[in-house]
């Protein structure tokens, strides 16, 4: 038994933050944060908004989208570092709004949280799950310091899921590798109820190495080469990490799918919210190779290969804010 993503869903708060907006708030202008980063601007939750309202609305079209029941759902789970509280999961919160049968567990593997997810859900598909509502979704906003310029520039709010369900044979998942680095746990962290702190340029260092290593070990497992990959949805977190990546893996730089400038780092949401907006913009056919990699605190990483095909897209897709 193999799983198969069947839907999409994508939720990203109405209020967008500009490079502007932040320099009115700490010491940065927009072409700093351009040429460093590539953010123009990003979203962030509302006074009112909170992770689990996105999740529930991200979860909710992915759903819709499905063409299934809330009662055809056996698990979801919720790919986030940044829960309402320590307890309950917020996918309990999760199942109750949306009306879902099953189990409901939170993984926490920060910026690689979906990818991680993607992994978890295909494996309990492959030992007997049927249906798995996937969602990755996190306020970073509410962790980060805002008067420190190192960070509040980087962060953003959102939410992505997608519906997986079970397929004979191998199905659309074909390769992935999951690591981390805990002797790098120290390098990006935020103390409950404390805010991020970060030595950003370790951080991007060891980002560009693992990503790519990880990338090569996910294609090496599936027996294909880089050339093979029709695109690469990388986390968006800064746009010189991507290229840097882009350029070792040997990639043809108009592959790589690159939103951080207007998705800011969403950390779970990430790479769902990339995906959906690259399949959104009609940039991926059936049978592509699609590679996804997340990287992020622990210090974590992980990589998925995805044999495309096309799943039904939520209305309102990754473009459209608020509701
Ligand atoms: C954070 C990051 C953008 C900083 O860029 P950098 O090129 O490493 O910049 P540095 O920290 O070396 O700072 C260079 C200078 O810019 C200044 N600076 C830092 N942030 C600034 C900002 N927002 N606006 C203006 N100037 C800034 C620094 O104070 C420093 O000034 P100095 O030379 O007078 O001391 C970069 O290291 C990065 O993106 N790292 C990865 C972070 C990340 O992706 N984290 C999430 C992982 S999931």
């Amino acid at each position: 038994m193999g799983s198969k993503i069947v839907s999409f869903g994508h939720y990203q708060p109405a209020r967008v933050l500009t490079n502007d907006d932040l320099a009115q708030m700490v010491d940065t202008n927009d072409e700093w944060i351009q040429s460093r980063v590539g953010i123009k601007e990003r979203r962030v939750a509302g006074a009112e908004e909170s992770v689990e309202d996105m999740a529930v609305q991200a979860g909710g079209k992915a759903l819709a989208a499905s063409g299934l029941s809330a009662g055809d759902i056996d698990l979801v789970i919720v790919a986030t570092c940044t829960p309402d509280q320590v307890m309950p999961a917020t996918a309990a919160t999760v199942q109750d709004a949306l009306g879902v049968a099953g189990g409901a567990v939170d993984v926490n593997a920060v910026c690689s949280g979906f990818v991680y997810g993607l992994a978890v859900g295909a494996g309990m598909v492959a030992t007997g799950l049927q249906r798995v509502l996937l969602i990755g979704a996190d306020t970073m906003s509410r962790i980060v310091d805002w008067d420190d310029r190192g960070t509040a520039i980087l962060f953003a709010d959102g939410a992505g899921a997608v519906g997986l369900d079970a397929v004979d044979g191998p199905g659309d998942l074909l390769a992935y590798d999951l690591d981390n680095d805990g002797t790098g746990r120290h390098l990006l962290t935020a103390d409950i109820g404390g805010t991020i702190e970060m030595d950003g340029r370790e951080v991007f260092r060891r980002a560009v190495r693992t990503t790519t290593d990880s990338a090569l070990r996910t294609l090496a497992k599936a027996g294909v080469t880089v050339d093979d990959l029709a695109l690469l949805v990388p986390h968006q977190a800064n746009v010189r990490i991507i290229d840097a990546v882009t350029q070792r893996l040997g990639l043809d730089p108009s592959r790589a799918v690159v939103t951080v400038d207007h998705h800011g780092n969403t950390s779970a949401a990430s790479v769902p919210l990339a995906l959906g907006e690259a399949a959104d913009a009609g940039r991926l056919a059936t049978g592509d190779l699609v590679l996804l990699i997340g990287f992020g605190a622990g210090m974590s990483v992980a990589s998925a290969l995805v044999r495309w095909h096309e799943p039904a897209i939520a209305p309102g897709g990754p473009g459209e804010a608020g509701a």
